[in-house]
């Protein structure tokens, strides 16, 4: 009997016929780190939220080495997802086989360090993890199957005299403090009426007032102190027009964990950007993680790196994270956020794939996903942009197309003709061998 396994960060894994759909070009790129180089975009700007938030009352421990296979009970089981929850499923998620995964988010290392702070063997009330995450989804230039999140998490224990509340209140005077003194000002469109996103019946109602606007007021001073960095070189270059001050929006949000959530999004550039998920966390997770029911409080956000960074460097294609190209990595300083000077682009190239779906298939039967890993695994960093640009019926044959728009470009290099064409063989070729359809 030869069992497969599959390799990451030097540990071996059984792979498992019904599950493994995780590939090596994925594994390839478990331990790049990008978060904790310091000139990189991504760990530039984790290191500027990391000190912003330790300077109000350094409450935070850092948790950045955590390697990123999970089990699929820390990743979802002990958040409370439920079991049909669309981010369980193989089109969105990639397993090593059915019990272990590549994290979806770094919210799947939350009920550890809650534990760490319950044995006490960590001494600061909060913590944040830094790291990189996973998942499936479409090609495109803001895209990739790895990206980066910052955790964090903050807890109270409920002592009997209410010491809580006055520490919450003390910290949270602080921030407001931060808060009026940074440059950049915030304004702020809150959603808190409870109205479909309801608080945890065992708090009261001050704590879960103090907890949710010490955790809105840490994350929007995480968003002033960023975007004041970007101003200020916007001003250093010469580029700035806008007076200083931020829109941002809390909106209510829902994940299984917290309760209540909210997202908060910003005003950029005539768009709403979302930046970062949150909430009060559920007592069950504070009780999975070895605390007594009702003798905590706690508060988490999840915030997106790469979204942001790209924004803040003026980053065009979320593929210029990856490259080990020079005219990259020279342009960025630790602690500055630089407006990315993009060297020649090189050109593309497009190839359009049509099929007719193999007899009695629906177009549900083929994941937009799945064609999208299998041309990620052909062509790598080569690929820029897929699109499914066509589908159909054919009335009389009751036939069903597709066609899928594949752009090749890389970032560092011409792409000859004929390497284009060898690579679009393979993806049409696998294509065929996977989902069994007919090219047209
Ligand atoms: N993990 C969530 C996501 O990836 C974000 C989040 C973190 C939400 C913590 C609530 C609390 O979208």
């Amino acid at each position: 009997v030869t069992s497969k396994t599959v390799k990451i960060c030097g540990k071996c894994y059984g792979a498992d016929d019904k599950m493994t759909n995780v590939t090596q070009s994925i594994i390839d790129l478990t331990g790049r780190s990008l978060h904790l180089q310091k000139c990189h975009p991504v760990g530039i700007l984790r290191e500027a939220i990391e000190t912003r938030l330790n300077s109000t009352d350094n409450a935070f421990k850092s948790y950045n080495k955590f390697e990123p296979v999970v089990s699929v009970y820390d990743n979802f089981d002990s958040l409370g997802f439920p079991i049909n929850h669309p981010g369980r499923s193989k089109s969105d998620t990639y397993y090593i086989n059915s019990d272990t995964l590549l994290r979806t988010h770094t919210s799947a290392h939350e009920t550890e360090c809650f534990s760490q702070i319950h044995q006490a063997k960590e001494t600061k009330p909060g913590f944040l993890i830094s790291a990189d995450v996973y998942r499936r989804d479409e090609i495109d230039r803001t895209h990739y199957p790895v990206f980066h999140q910052m955790e964090g998490c903050r807890v109270w224990k409920r002592g009997l005299q209410n010491e809580h509340i006055d520490q919450l209140q003390k910290s949270l005077a602080i921030l407001q403090s931060q808060l009026a003194q940074q440059k950049t000002k915030i304004v702020i469109e809150d959603d808190d009426s409870i109205e479909g996103n309801p608080a945890q019946a065992y708090m009261s109602d001050i704590e879960v007032n103090l907890c949710s606007q010490h955790l809105k007021r840490s994350v929007e001073l995480v968003i002033s102190e960023i975007f004041e960095k970007k101003l200020e070189s916007m001003r250093r270059e010469g580029t700035l027009k806008l007076p200083s001050e931020l829109k941002c929006r809390w909106i209510k949000a829902y994940f299984p964990w917290t309760a209540p959530s909210w997202e908060i999004e910003v005003w950029w550039q005539g768009d709403w950007l979302e930046l970062c998920g949150c909430g009060i966390v559920q007592q069950e997770v504070l009780k999975r993680a070895g605390f007594e029911p009702n003798s905590t409080i706690s508060w988490a956000f999840g915030l997106g790196l790469d979204r942001l960074a790209m924004l803040l460097f003026e980053i065009p294609d979320i593929r210029l994270f990856w490259t080990q190209d020079e005219r990259f990595h020279n342009q960025f300083q630790r602690g500055v956020i630089d407006t990315f000077r993009p060297y020649s682009k090189y050109p593309g190239s497009t190839r359009d794939v049509a099929f007719w779906l193999p007899p009695g298939k629906n177009f549900d039967d083929i994941h937009t996903n799945d064609v999208m890993e299998i041309v990620r695994n052909v062509a790598g960093d080569l690929v820029e942009n897929v699109k499914l640009v066509d589908q159909f019926t054919h009335p009389k044959k009751d036939k069903k197309s597709q066609c899928y728009r594949i752009n090749y470009q890389s970032m560092d290099r011409n792409l000859t003709n004929s390497e284009v064409n060898e690579l679009q063989k393979e993806v049409v070729k696998q294509l065929i061998n996977e989902f069994d359809v007919e090219i047209r």
